[in-house]
């Protein structure tokens, strides 16, 4: 059994534990954090901290790392640093997935529970797919994007690297969404944007 490490010990991370926990295929080792999190939190879930991010590398050369952050930004940031270290990431599908044929997923995904990622699909490194998110056939999403919980994403559509789908957004099929791009909680996402922008609403129009 792989042993695991979790970078980032708030919300995030600990639901990334949660679910690492029920794939039940890997012993976990810790949360590295910069900062030292509530012991009486980590306590109540059985977890401990070892220290800052830099304490990565220091552990053995077998232990893999996930990223439990829910920027895209952050995640791109510390898998550039542990790349450099010759770590090597873990990657997580919760057991309540539903995951098709020809489905390429990069080192350091994360699956969370009840997401549906159907058929002919690539998703990037450390990319995020939320609790109960959808993810059609024949898309794409690139390094780092983050898909929170219940975020459907149509047939055929690109979320370049980075890009960040909120809670409950959904994005009409075959659209291309530029890298970087905030799609707001609830929006509804019928046609294409650039890299950069912040976009919200029903349908979803680009913020000044
Ligand atoms: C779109 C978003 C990035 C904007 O963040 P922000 O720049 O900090 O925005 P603010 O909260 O300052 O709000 C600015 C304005 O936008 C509006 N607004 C914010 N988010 C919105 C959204 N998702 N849809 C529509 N309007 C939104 C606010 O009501 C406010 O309007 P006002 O100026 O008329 O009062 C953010 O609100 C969002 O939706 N993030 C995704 C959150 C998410 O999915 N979290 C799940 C974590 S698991």
């Amino acid at each position: 059994m792989a042993d695991v490490v979790i970078i980032g010990a708030g919300g995030h991370g600990r639901e990334v534990l949660h679910a690492l926990r029920e794939e039940g295929r890997a012993d976990f080792a810790g949360f590295l954090d910069d900062r030292e999190p509530d012991p009486d939190l980590l306590g109540r879930i059985n977890a401990r901290w070892l220290g800052p991010v830099s304490s990565l590398t220091g552990l053995p050369r077998d232990v893999q790392y996930l990223i439990g952050i829910g920027s895209g930004q952050l995640r791109r940031r510390i898998d550039n640093w542990a790349t450099g270290e010759q770590r090597r990431p873990y990657t997580l599908v919760h057991p309540m997935t539903s995951i098709g044929a020809d489905v390429e997923l990069a080192p350091g995904v994360v699956v969370f529970a009840f997401a549906t990622v159907t058929t002919n699909i690539r998703i990037g490194r450390h990319t995020h797919v939320g609790r109960g998110c959808a993810v059609g056939h024949d898309s794409t999403l690139g390094d780092y994007v983050s898909m929170y919980p219940l975020a459907a994403v149509s047939g055929n559509v690109t979320l370049e690297d980075g890009v960040t789908v909120g809670t409950t957004a959904s994005v009409r099929q075959g659209l291309r969404i530029g890298a970087e791009t905030m799609i707001g909680a609830g929006a509804a996402v019928v046609r294409d944007f650039p890299a950069g922008v912040v976009v919200t609403g029903v349908p979803a129009s680009a913020r000044p």
